[in-house]
């Protein structure tokens, strides 16, 4: 039987995608390719010259039009450490608050000739519809509650290299699941791996229905957290809180007592589960300062694995493009 087109990513070391706009897209073998591509680009992050020349025919656009660190941080580094020409722009200071459209926006950036986007927008959709509409390569750097494609990456990334292997490992997501993108990519890259996800929050910060994507629902969080090899303590979004008008828990104190982390909870445990966050931290609400800081911690470690992913996701979208069109 001849392997059809959409799994045949890994025998020909190409994605089966042109943008990366959400996991829910790729095939498992299209997540084996890019970390065994970051595998060769960490190792060249650990060189005294950290620059390799693969992106120098290609300029990338940073459209940021929402607050970020690490993700912003990251892309520019991945990009420049493979040699591609950067420009970045913020929706502050620009013509979107004129009243331009997304766009006009964009093709007026890519009438100056770059052939790859890198897009964060508060609106769930923004880059699917950015790829039907320009003609670049679109990355998804987080669209509002929809997805967060290449923290997913890094974050199963980070848990391949700490445990070697993610078939098989129970993976805990636990704190505010109905904002975060960071939920949903994870729970589709985990499972595209073999992971066991189980979710553990307030009943008002879960989707309604989520166990038909096929993952465990918890309430207890003591309970949650001896089931889990790897728990994933995600942030609270203070900022997507109350769209409603109707408060989602009654106090970020409470919030902590029952759903927090701490020294005592960790302790109580009684096995190295291994502790991540996608970051920015709420310090002492979702976890306290001891366990964000434990040995078990890999929360730094994920930051790092980002540069690394990042430059695979970017090297390989920019291998489809044809090269007579850059
Ligand atoms: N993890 C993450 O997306 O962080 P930033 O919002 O700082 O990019």
């Amino acid at each position: 039987m001849s392997p059809s087109p959409r799994t045949d990513a890994l025998a020909s070391d190409q994605l089966s995608v042109e943008h990366l706009l959400g996991i829910k897209d790729l095939i498992p073998a299209d997540i084996d390719l890019i970390f065994r591509t970051a595998d060769g680009f960490k190792e060249v992050l650990g060189r005294p010259i950290k620059k390799v020349p693969s992106l120098r025919d290609i300029t990338i656009a940073n459209l940021f039009f929402e607050s970020s660190t690490r993700t912003r941080v990251s892309f520019e580094l991945a990009e420049k450490r493979l040699s591609a020409d950067v420009v970045n722009f913020s929706s502050s200071g620009s013509s979107v608050s004129k009243g331009e459209t997304l766009i006009d926006t964009v093709n007026n950036i890519l009438a100056m000739k770059v052939d790859m986007v890198v897009m964060r927008h508060p609106d769930p959709g923004a880059a699917v519809f950015l790829s039907r509409h320009v003609g670049a390569r679109i990355v998804n750097a987080g669209d509002g509650t929809h997805e967060h494609p290449t923290q997913a990456l890094l974050d199963a990334y980070s848990i391949r290299e700490k445990l070697g292997k993610v078939k098989g490992v129970r993976v805990l997501i636990a704190g505010d699941i109905l904002h975060s993108r960071v939920a949903l990519s994870n729970i589709f890259c985990l499972q595209k791996l073999g992971a066991e996800v189980m979710l553990c929050g307030p009943s008002t910060l879960m989707p309604k229905h989520i166990e038909a994507l096929g993952v465990k629902v918890e309430r207890d969080l003591d309970k949650a957290l001896r089931w889990c090899d790897v728990a994933n303590m995600l942030r609270i979004q203070l900022e997507r809180q109350g769209g409603d008008g109707i408060a989602n828990f009654p106090s970020l104190r409470e919030y902590a007592m029952v759903y927090g982390l701490d020294l005592a909870r960790y302790k109580r445990i009684g096995k190295d589960v291994v502790i991540m966050h996608p970051g920015p931290i709420n310090r002492g609400v979702e976890v306290s300062s001891e366990v964000a800081d434990h040995a078990n911690s890999i929360i730094l470690d994920q930051v790092q694995n980002g540069v690394a992913v990042r430059m695979a996701v970017l090297y390989l979208l920019a291998a489809r493009i044809p090269r007579n069109a850059v």
